[in-house]
């Protein structure tokens, strides 16, 4: 049984989306798959339209040894099963707290069904407590959804200290592979995202890239796989395409042994220096300026005021990694792209922003 979990501490960046459509797909290939919901939010199992009255009967009482594994299994379609979760499996961590072995409790749980199934697939929680580390533990591969956010790059830090903790300390070698997701190939942003990663994840990113797609929402909120929603949408093929790319993996990654050693040199190229950009803006008779942009999330900050020579200027500094940057500067509350720089993009409400080459 080949043992892949979804992982990745950053709420909403499309682990749980991954895990059923992949799932999905595997099974539609005709592979035995297990999907194992690990996340108290019990997402995986509403995505998947199955149905919550088999509450005693979840992932928790397995972990907990009060239930055997193959009891909490969930028949989907015929190749396709889950165990769900629910709230209580929050409790897990306290309920757990310095008991001996805790990490290993889905491993050892595993040992009952391992030759029943082709693929495990593990959503975990947005955190790295101890279920993520259970599912780390008793996963040979993880798989981390990355969206087009510098925030969750920055999260790609403390995920692989985890993963190199486990590594370590309980000597378990995983194989990583980073999966962009929630792209918008149409910004110029999600381009640059896409281009980097690749550059700087040659051997540990998936070749397939998961677009932004609303009907993935939709088919989720109806209880549905993407397979079994739209099979139009562009959704369809990149978690086809996925599935495709991960049963092509099933000799090669083997071979190649991917190991968290060869991430971590890549990801010494994941942070090139930043460099100190400062922003400066002359605004007399303003009272308060403030700038916002890719870099903060849209999220405006304000400037310094310093008078200069009988000048109104305003500046903040900003520590910038290589890439493009659009920005507006917010004049006591007005909107402005900045008139020193004459590099500027169409913004989508028909006016422009700046942009900045790092
Ligand atoms: N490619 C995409 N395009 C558009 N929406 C998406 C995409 N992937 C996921 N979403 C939506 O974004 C939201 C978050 O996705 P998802 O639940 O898969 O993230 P998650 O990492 O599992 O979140 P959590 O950390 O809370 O478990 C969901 O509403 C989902 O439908
Ligand atoms: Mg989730």
């Amino acid at each position: 049984m080949r043992k892949i979990a979804l992982v990745n501490q950053k709420g909403g960046c499309g682990k749980t989306t991954t895990a059923i459509n992949l799932a999905s797909f595997l099974a539609d290939e005709g592979k035995k798959v297990l999907l194992i919901d690990l996340d108290p939010q019990g997402h995986a199992g509403l995505g998947l339209g199955a149905k919550g009255d088999e509450a005693e009967k979840t992932i928790y009482e397995v972990l907990l040894g009060e239930l055997p594994i193959s009891e909490a299994i969930l028949t989907l379609e015929d190749t396709l099963d889950i165990i769900l979760s629910d709230v209580v499996l929050s409790a897990f961590e306290q309920v757990m707290a310095g008991a001996r072995g805790r990490e290993y409790k889905l491993t050892q749980s595993l040992v009952d069904i391992e030759n029943n199934y082709d693929y495990l697939i593990i959503d975990s929680p947005p955190s790295v407590g101890l279920l993520t580390f259970n599912g780390l533990v008793a996963a040979e591969e993880a798989i981390i959804p990355v969206d087009a956010s510098s925030f969750s790059l920055h999260g790609l830090g403390n995920l692989l200290d985890t993963i190199q903790i486990i590594e370590e300390k309980v000597n378990h070698q995983l194989s990583i592979k980073i999966l962009a997701t929630n792209i918008d190939r149409r910004t110029n942003f999600c381009k640059g995202f896409v281009e980097t990663f690749k550059a700087r994840f040659p051997n540990n990113c998936f070749k397939t890239i998961i677009k932004t797609s609303t009907k993935l929402r939709e088919a989720a909120s109806h209880g549905k796989a993407i397979a079994d929603y739209d099979k139009q949408c562009p959704s369809f093929h990149d978690y086809q395409n996925l599935a495709k790319e991960i049963l092509n993996e099933e000799v090669e990654m083997r071979a190649k042994g991917f190991t968290l050693g060869s991430i971590l040199e890549v990801e010494g190229l994941l942070k090139p220096p930043e460099r100190e950009i400062m922003f400066n803006l002359e605004a007399p008779d303003s009272a308060i300026v403030e700038i916002a942009g890719d870099f903060n999330e849209w999220v405006p900050e304000s400037l310094h005021l310093k008078e200069s020579e009988g000048r109104t200027l305003w500046h903040k500094t900003i520590s910038l990694r290589p890439g493009n940057y659009e920005y507006k500067y917010l004049i006591d509350g007005r909107w402005s792209s900045d008139p020193a720089n004459d590099k500027t993009v169409e913004d989508p409400y028909g006016g422009v922003n700046s942009i900045i080459y790092v």
